[in-house]
């Protein structure tokens, strides 16, 4: 393999020189290109997932020995995993600064489970609506549909809301409005918004208030407010694989009443407190909401991930991605054939996070994307990121996307139907960007060298004559692992064993059999 070290136009001195990123796992590995040479990679698809630090996957490898199921065992190991998760509980909850008599933390998958978790534990009347904004994920605007009436607030051209437009919608007479359920900041054009002061209308009213914080709480401190201030935050809700943790843990802190209100969203084992043949009586909150095993030593990685950010400093973090958001939004204005979806203001750094989505006059978004890719080792998304109305809104279209078939959906929308986000996290540096910008200019003026092709049925491009190989990273091969046989199926029913010890067996008794026949023939 030919590691090609990348050339810089320039020499990059970071300006944030005392910004130290923990190792992330995986971030800069050597990926190949359709030319041969293989090049660090440059990893810019953090709003859909980062990748974990090196301290929490270590971590993970040295309490994994310790691994036993938490709560009811009496052994060693149960006794320590179960006070390790009540211990990261806690670290969670003080993350997003909770009052922890008044507010649980309960594990979840990720934020759209999460969020669905709220959206069937909060009791809702017949008429109740819910007030969201057209800058939603579908995660937080899905889960409420079936529940109430699902409104979602306009944006103005910095992507913000309009807080009297708000107020306007709050007032009681066209219907009680049980929830306020917003991002704090768009997975697309990375507005955040002043989750706060929205908090404040929405208790003047009367309504919960519920912040996604998916997108935020990886990049900025959140804090919840006591919840004597009418600004505080009645549930937040974020995902650790967005966080540089190991993915399948995510976290719903919020209110002990509410919880306790209402009948678990999903039942089963640990959730009880008395069960009779006709009768139970549900457990308090968490446990009351925790179904089944949980994901033990996701929490805890969730935890460790935690105490390193905080370690690094959120305040840290957010300077150093707020320096190479405005940097890149600099230089992508700079270029006339790129667009930034909402706000391109590199001045207005406060209000927006490092999700920057754009489109490419003349060029698709999924051929950028595969470009930026296959030719330059840079990771990024594009399509129209679980967000439909939001990319409407902002490819100015009337037409309704149709995921799955791009292809047509592209002619349909004459290219416009998606963009192409690059998205920062810790580890990103001014030479990340750089290389950005250098490619996408390069693709703006119709530069590249392959030739590329469009899948008929995903609508993805990829290079004629050219795939990636696999076949050297792990995977599941079947090939003996010595002292552990594994089992693969066989065609005509049941298991085979594949292990070299019974093949050793068969040898080693036909040469003894040999062996005889050839001495006593
Ligand atoms: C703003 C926002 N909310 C919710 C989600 C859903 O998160 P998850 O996939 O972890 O459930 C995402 C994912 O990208 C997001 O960006």
């Amino acid at each position: 393999m030919q590691l090609i070290q990348r050339q810089s136009a320039k020499a990059i001195q970071p300006k944030n020189e005392t910004f130290e990123c923990p190792e992330v796992l995986g971030a800069k590995h050597s990926v190949p290109l359709l030319d041969g040479r293989y090049v660090p990679q440059i990893f810019l698809d953090n709003a859909a997932s980062t990748k974990p630090f090196k301290v929490v996957s270590d971590f993970l490898q040295e309490i994994q020995p310790y691994y036993s199921n938490i709560h009811r065992g009496t052994g060693f190991d149960s006794s320590f995993c179960t006070e390790r998760y009540e211990q990261a509980r806690r670290i969670v909850g003080d993350f997003v600064g909770w009052d922890s008599d008044r507010d649980v933390v309960i594990p979840v998958r990720n934020t759209t489970e999460g969020m669905n978790l709220l959206a069937n534990t909060i009791s809702f009347a017949p008429g109740d609506r819910v007030l969201t904004t057209i800058l939603e994920h579908h995660s937080n605007d899905l889960p409420w549909r079936s529940k109430a009436k699902v409104e979602h607030l306009p944006i103005n051209s910095e992507g913000q809301i309009d807080l009297e437009e708000l107020e306007r919608r709050l007032d009681p007479t066209k219907g009680r409005v049980r929830v306020v359920s917003m991002t704090g900041a768009s997975n697309i054009t990375g507005t955040v918004l002043p989750i706060h002061e929205i908090a404040t209308l929405a208790h003047k009213y009367g309504a919960l208030m519920v912040v996604d914080g998916a997108q935020l709480v990886p990049h900025r401190r959140v804090t919840m407010k006591p919840h004597t201030d009418p600004s505080h935050i009645d549930f937040l809700v974020f995902s650790g694989h967005k966080m540089n943790c190991p993915t399948g843990v995510g976290a719903v802190v919020g209110r002990r009443d509410i919880f306790s209100a209402a009948a678990p969203y999903q039942t089963g084992g640990g959730t009880i407190s008395t069960v009779t043949v006709d009768s139970i009586t549900w457990a308090a909150p968490p446990d009351r909401n925790e179904a089944g095993t949980p994901n033990v030593l996701g929490l805890l990685a969730l935890a460790r991930t935690i105490q390193v950010l905080e370690a690094v400093g959120m305040d840290a973090i957010d300077a150093h991605e707020r320096e190479l958001t405005a940097l890149l939004l600099e230089k992508l204005n700079r270029i006339p054939q790129v667009k930034v979806l909402g706000s391109s203001n590199p001045e207005a750094m406060e209000k927006r996070v490092g999700a920057v989505s754009f489109t490419v006059e003349g060029v698709p978004h999924n051929l950028v994307a595969a470009i930026l890719s296959f030719e330059w080792g840079i990771a990024v998304r594009n399509g129209t990121f679980c967000a439909q109305p939001l990319m409407k809104h902002l490819l100015n279209t009337n037409e309704d996307f149709i995921c799955g078939s791009k292809s047509e959906n592209a002619a349909r929308l004459s290219g416009a139907d998606g963009a192409v986000r690059a998205s920062l996290g810790v580890h990103n540096t001014e030479q990340d960007i750089e290389t950005l910008v250098e490619a996408v200019t390069s693709i703006a003026q119709k530069q590249w060298k392959g030739d590329y092709e469009q899948d008929a049925a995903t609508g993805e491009y990829l290079p004629r004559g050219f795939r990636f190989d696999f076949s050297l990273l792990p995977g599941f091969s079947t090939e003996p692992i010595l002292n552990n046989p594994i089992l693969t199926p066989v065609r005509q029913g049941g298991l085979k064993l594949i292990s070299p010890f019974p093949l050793v067996t068969v040898a080693g008794i036909g040469a003894l059999l040999t062996t005889f026949w050839v001495y006593f023939w």
